[in-house]
């Protein structure tokens, strides 16, 4: 067992920093050059033939289950820009308790590390039984949900063995951005923004081994928050899914109370909560919604909510409203992109609280990798 950790103490410590080889796996012979004037593309082998099919369809619905569901989250924005088709979502249980409208015009993409879940499979069975178009997006070649979907996409991140899930996540939101490019089809007006996310995915590996080095500052931050009770993260946007999956991280392993919510929503209810002892995590990274992100950290402060704020390299000092705030700062990327670097900290945060509160990392109380049971 120790020689599969390498050097690590545990598997989700290991996972969680190979993540710039698990990209690089998930992006190989995906990425292309076409043509003479040598324009990038995007190739997905299992798509190629239904590609025309999910162009034309209605809608694109993603279903999955916990992380798996946060990434699709996390892709939602890029898919809807590139490709103009309505994207929903759906959580599996949900969908099946609601016995939610699914038709033969939509097309069904069942996101799943395992490809096994319980809940997630018997949505695809809802779906086909629905005549809607299905897509897999799993980490597990042969697996029932890629085996029963009518074609899919493997993520290739390698086994993930921690059952908090780390680099099928970040794999998983890569995927589904390239799935957006390959979906939204190659024209004009998109051309330079096309261009730019596909060079930010050459890059991302790179970046994410830049992120990886805050190792040691997400220490000492789990060490001032060792004994708290509750831990809020506040997102938008593309990092709305940062927020839902750091508060899942810091909940499933580190067993500590936490809540990811979607900033605009702050003023409905959350804002309630704040006072000077509740650690609250702020993502503001520069994207199209960071000065609403600004505004929520100065109503935050006015509150003396006590602060960590995430923000793009250099923005410290004009994010931060005084010197109690803690600063987590980021490597930018392209935004559709900059959820897989965002996350990272937060992995890490969780790894360190879990570590030193005493639980078991790989194997949170409770809880099992895959849900084959309902
Ligand atoms: C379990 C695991 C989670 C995972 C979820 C969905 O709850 O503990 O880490 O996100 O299942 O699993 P899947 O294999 O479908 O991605």
């Amino acid at each position: 067992e120790q020689i599969n950790k390498g050097h690590y103490e545990h598997y989700m410590q290991k996972e969680i920093h190979e993540q710039p080889e698990s990209l690089t796996t998930t992006m190989r012979g995906r990425l292309i050059r076409l043509g003479s004037n040598k324009s990038k593309s995007v190739l997905l082998g299992g798509l190629k033939d239904h590609l025309k099919t999910i162009r034309r369809s209605r809608r694109v619905v993603f279903i999955g289950c916990g992380t798996s569901y946060n990434a699709a989250l996390a892709a939602r924005p890029i898919l809807e820009e590139l490709s103009g088709i309505p994207v929903t979502m759906e959580i599996a249980s949900d969908l099946l308790d609601r016995e939610g409208p699914l038709y033969r015009e939509d097309t069904a993409v069942f996101v799943s590390q395992s490809g096994e879940t319980a809940d997630t499979l018997l949505a695809l069975q809802y779906a086909l039984d629905n005549g809607a178009l299905c897509v897999g997006i799993t980490n597990t070649v042969g697996s029932a949900i890629a085996r029963n979907t009518h074609c899919g996409v493997h993520i290739n991140a390698g086994a993930e063995i921690g059952v908090a899930s780390t680099k099928a996540y970040t794999s998983q939101i890569v995927v589904m951005v390239m799935l957006a490019l390959a979906i939204g089809g190659d024209t004009i007006s998109n051309q330079a923004r096309r261009e730019a996310i596909i060079d930010g995915l050459f890059d991302l590996p790179n970046k994410v081994r830049e992120v990886l080095k805050l190792d040691e500052e997400m220490k000492d931050l789990a060490k001032l928050l060792i004994a708290e009770q509750s831990l809020l993260v506040f997102g938008r946007g593309y990092n709305y899914a940062t927020a839902l999956e750091g508060a899942l991280k810091v909940k499933e392993v580190a067993l500590m109370h936490s809540e990811g919510i979607l900033a605009g929503e702050m003023k409905h209810g959350p804002l309630a909560l704040v006072d000077e002892t509740l650690p609250i995590v702020v993502v503001a990274t520069r994207d199209a919604c960071f000065s609403k992100q600004q505004s929520v950290i100065q109503q935050l402060h006015a509150r003396k909510g006590r602060l960590i704020v995430m923000c793009s390299k250099g923005d410290a000092t004009s994010v931060c409203p005084n010197e109690y705030c803690r600063v987590i700062e980021v490597p930018q990327v392209e935004d559709c992109l900059q959820p897989v670097i965002n996350v990272v900290p937060l992995q890490l945060l969780a790894y360190h609280l879990t570590v030193l509160r005493g639980f078991n990392v790989d194997q949170p109380r409770n809880l099992a990798k895959s849900v084959t049971t309902q």
